[in-house]
């Protein structure tokens, strides 16, 4: 198909399957590429929708599929023949009073999802055979549904995510940038969980650091919910008092052995100044020094941030390098997308890029 400019189509037609899949199992691989296998990988992305399909096919109850995002020095390595997408870039490490999140290496990165491990783990391999030679692997998770819906802090995570049909395509695709309609910004951190300082806390605690209830997952009353709750700092309003949503699909992974604990964050935004907006909150604080107080119990080890092409796109790249180029537009048209990942909320100090 081609680019959203030419088709007409809906952002939801034109989007790779990022939103309402059920998943039970996730692997979420990040990979740099090579010098000098830039277009080899630009050629084979077009294959992995087949390859999904060669896997899928055969346990189709199990729903399996696959998200493809590009990371921006990759972009400028292997689609510089085509226009930029406006948000793009690398991830903002962020450095607050406390805590940081760090930007770390990822040219491509593989969402994986399935009912069954077994066939999250097939078309990985099938992956990596496929791009043998081209790609490294610089981190590699293995997430899975913890009961009900439940973190390994024992919360559950995913509650205030916008419903579909309607507000999470308009949370989490491009709508108005005609030539990357279907688009998506995708955000994703590795969190590593200190259990031991947690499970001291009393759960009354616990639920003051989230801000909702950890049994029955009832949100704080305002006056109960400490500012620098996780909820508190995670909702977030433009000038006009809209709220600025993203699509999570967070999972649990683990290791007992290495006393590994961990939560693997991951967003769809149609601009990704949202999420950063969410990410300045919890790192720097609003007001700043008033930070996520679920970071002194979780430390975000990877931080990367890709552009996630409509499908088209991967499949035939050419079809989009001759479209005029449109300034792409937010969805969420009542704040813009900064440079610097800001909304412009309150007096923010950003560490510099990695
Ligand atoms: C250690 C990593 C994290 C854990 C364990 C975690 C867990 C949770 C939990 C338990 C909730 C409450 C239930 C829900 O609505 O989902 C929540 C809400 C939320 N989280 Fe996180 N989260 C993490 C990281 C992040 C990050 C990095 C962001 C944004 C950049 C984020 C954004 C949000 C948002 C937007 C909400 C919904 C707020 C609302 O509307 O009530 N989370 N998270």
């Amino acid at each position: 198909m081609k680019g959203g400019l030419m088709s007409g189509a809906k952002p939801q037609e034109l989007a790779q399957p990022i939103l309402g899949v059920p998943a039970k199992s996730a692997i979420y691989l990040t990979v740099t590429v090579r010098a000098g296998s830039e277009q080899a990988v630009r050629e084979g992305l077009a294959d992995v929708p087949g390859l999904k399909r060669s896997v899928g096919f055969r346990v189709p109850e199990t729903g399996l599929s696959c998200v493809t995002g590009i990371g921006s020095r990759f972009w400028d390595r292997a689609y510089a023949d085509l226009p930029r997408p406006s948000g793009l870039h690398p991830f903002i490490a962020l450095t607050g009073s406390v805590h940081t999140a760090v930007s770390t290496p990822g040219d491509v990165f593989f969402h994986l999802r399935a009912s069954q491990p077994d066939m999250c783990f097939e078309l990985a391999r099938q992956l990596m055979l496929h791009f043998d030679g081209m790609v490294d692997v610089e981190d590699e998770v293995y997430g899975f549904r913890y009961f009900d819906e439940r973190d390994l802090l024992g919360f559950v995570d995913g509650t205030e995510n916008p419903e579909p049909p309607v507000d999470d395509i308009t949370a989490a695709l491009i709508a108005d940038d005609p030539l990357y309609n279907g688009g998506s910004y995708l955000v994703v951190q590795k969190y590593l969980h200190n259990m031991s300082a947690w499970d001291a806390l009393p759960v009354e605690e616990q639920e003051r650091v989230v801000g909702r209830t950890k049994l029955s997952d009832i949100e704080l009353p305002d006056d109960v919910k400490p500012s620098n709750s996780h909820v508190a700092l995670n909702v977030i309003e433009d000038a006009d008092g809209n709220e600025l949503q993203i699509v999570r699909d967070n999972l649990p992974f683990g290791r007992v052995g290495q006393s590994e604990f961990g939560t693997y964050f991951i967003s769809y935004a149609a601009d990704p100044a949202v999420t950063e907006q969410m990410l300045t909150n919890m790192f720097i604080g609003n007001p700043p020094g008033n930070y996520d107080r679920i970071l002194d119990f979780s430390t975000a080890v990877t931080g990367c941030l890709f552009f996630v092409p409509p499908i088209g796109l991967l499949d035939d790249p050419e079809s989009y390098a001759d479209l005029p180029a449109e300034p792409c537009k937010s969805t969420n048209s009542t704040h813009s997308s900064r440079t610097d990942g800001s909304l412009g909320i309150g007096s923010l100090k950003r560490s510099g890029q990695k």
